[in-house]
């Protein structure tokens, strides 16, 4: 068949919305070149995944060399090797009370094996999460989420004994409290679910993210986390920390929750653990795993060879070549500038983030969610030959959220194709 005739519009359900219209040919590092020759500067490391960079060389190689080995062992009837180095590698990362795996595909079926593992050791039926989440599409995942109504609407019946509490965002804080009291209204209206909606000895779990990713970028406070794990040892409550997003070195930590000085009893993992080979995974304690029963849980593929392989590639070079250090110091540096940025130009109302996790937010010029900025500025960034990808309710906020392998001359090329991007958006 003619090049010409591999029509995207024509082959690929519209369903599968699509920034850019580049069809890729090959990438390395931060850049990506497209079928006509083209560079283009990747700053959206396919959502958050390819934190090692694009075809990182020793990525690649572990790839090739498993490949020609064992593809598929399944899980259920033989073990391999690069399953159980993954999983001591992950462990390693990890306080010692996170120190068994439970391997799967995506982010979501993390998701799903996570709360199903909450359920079936406590014996609970419900589950709390946050307005403003992302969890996944799978049902469950998608019952779970609340970052945007597209997502959810039009696919009910959902699965049910989920109850949902705000999501403790100081920016936008409906209190008009200051921020110290505005942690304690949320944490209240949290706490109200127990007086009004729910007994707390039927939840299973509570899960969030430590910063909403696809809700809009926004990075929950200290206090309401630490005060989270107080909650939930009081009422014997699983604590599921989903780090699918913040995880693997994006954060500027290894895993985000370290920041917070907190340790879940639950973790989801899955975007930047293969550096783009479908992996995930939930860890846990073995006390809490042992209450799994053999056979309550798995799937045909997951902890695929290949895939465990190119894991054990990526976190030898997360610790080698420190990505979680090089995560927070350029993640620093963009995060000044672009908070310079923000004093030239009204149009940006906010720039937050963890390490090389930053959301620019938008606004119109009363304050409110400016979508339409934040787009036209990603479509000038493309024609500057940057991609860049948004995230929020109304896709308000721009991710700046670049492979962890970004220099500090790349992140400078990167923030003047983002003010001249920005420039004269209103
Ligand atoms: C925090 C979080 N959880 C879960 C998911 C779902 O992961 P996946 O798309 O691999 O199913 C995502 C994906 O964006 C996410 O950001």
């Amino acid at each position: 068949m003619a090049h010409h005739e591999l029509d995207p519009a024509t082959l690929i359900p519209r369903v599968l919305s699509r920034y850019s219209p580049v069809v890729v040919d090959r990438a390395e590092g931060i850049y990506i070149w497209d079928t006509a020759g083209e560079r283009w500067t990747d700053f959206t490391s396919g959502i958050a995944v390819t934190n090692t960079g694009h075809c990182h060389p020793r990525v690649v190689a572990a790839i090739r060399e498993q490949a020609g080995k064992i593809i598929h062992g399944q899980a259920n009837i033989v073990v391999h090797e690069p399953m159980l180095r993954l999983a001591q590698l992950i462990t390693e990362t990890l306080p010692p009370s996170l120190n068994q795996v439970f391997f799967s595909n995506s982010g979501a079926e993390a998701v799903e094996g996570a709360v199903k593992l909450a359920k079936a050791a406590t014996g609970r039926p419900a589950v709390i999460s946050f307005r403003g989440a992302f969890h996944g599409r799978t049902h469950l995942a998608m019952a779970l989420t609340s970052s945007r109504v597209k997502v959810r609407g039009h696919y009910e019946p959902l699965v049910p004994s989920i109850y949902r509490a705000p999501y403790p965002n100081l920016s936008r804080n409906p209190y008009h409290l200051p921020p110290e009291e505005a942690e304690r209204a949320y944490f209240a209206e949290l706490e109200a679910l127990f007086e009004t909606e729910v007994m707390p000895d039927d939840v299973a779990a509570i899960i969030i993210e430590p910063m909403l990713g696809e809700g809009g970028y926004v990075v929950a406070p200290t206090w309401y986390m630490q005060n989270l794990r107080r909650l939930c040892d009081e009422h014997g409550i699983l604590l599921i920390v989903d780090e699918i997003q913040t995880g693997v070195g994006r954060s500027g930590t290894m895993w985000a929750f370290e920041q917070f000085g907190i340790v879940p009893d639950i973790i989801t993992v899955a975007k930047g653990i293969a550096s783009g080979l479908p992996l995930s995974a939930v860890v846990a304690s073995r006390d809490l795993m042992d209450r799994w029963a053999p056979g309550a849980h798995g799937g045909t593929y997951g902890g695929n060879a290949v895939a465990c392989a190119a894991g054990v590639a990526t976190f030898e070079v997360m610790r080698d070549e420190d990505l979680p250090g090089n995560a927070a110091r350029i993640g620093q540096f963009l995060m000044a500038q672009l908070r310079e940025m923000q004093q030239e130009f009204p149009v940006i109302g906010e720039v937050r983030g963890m390490g090389l996790m930053i959301g620019v937010e938008f606004v119109t010029p009363d304050g409110q969610p400016n979508g339409a900025a934040a787009q036209e500025v990603i479509r000038r960034a493309q024609e500057r030959r940057t991609l860049l990808i948004s995230a929020g309710p109304s896709d308000q906020v721009i991710r700046v959220i670049p492979p962890l392998i970004v220099t500090q001359q790349q992140a400078e090329e990167f923030l003047d194709v983002f003010a001249e991007s920005v420039k004269g958006v209103s």
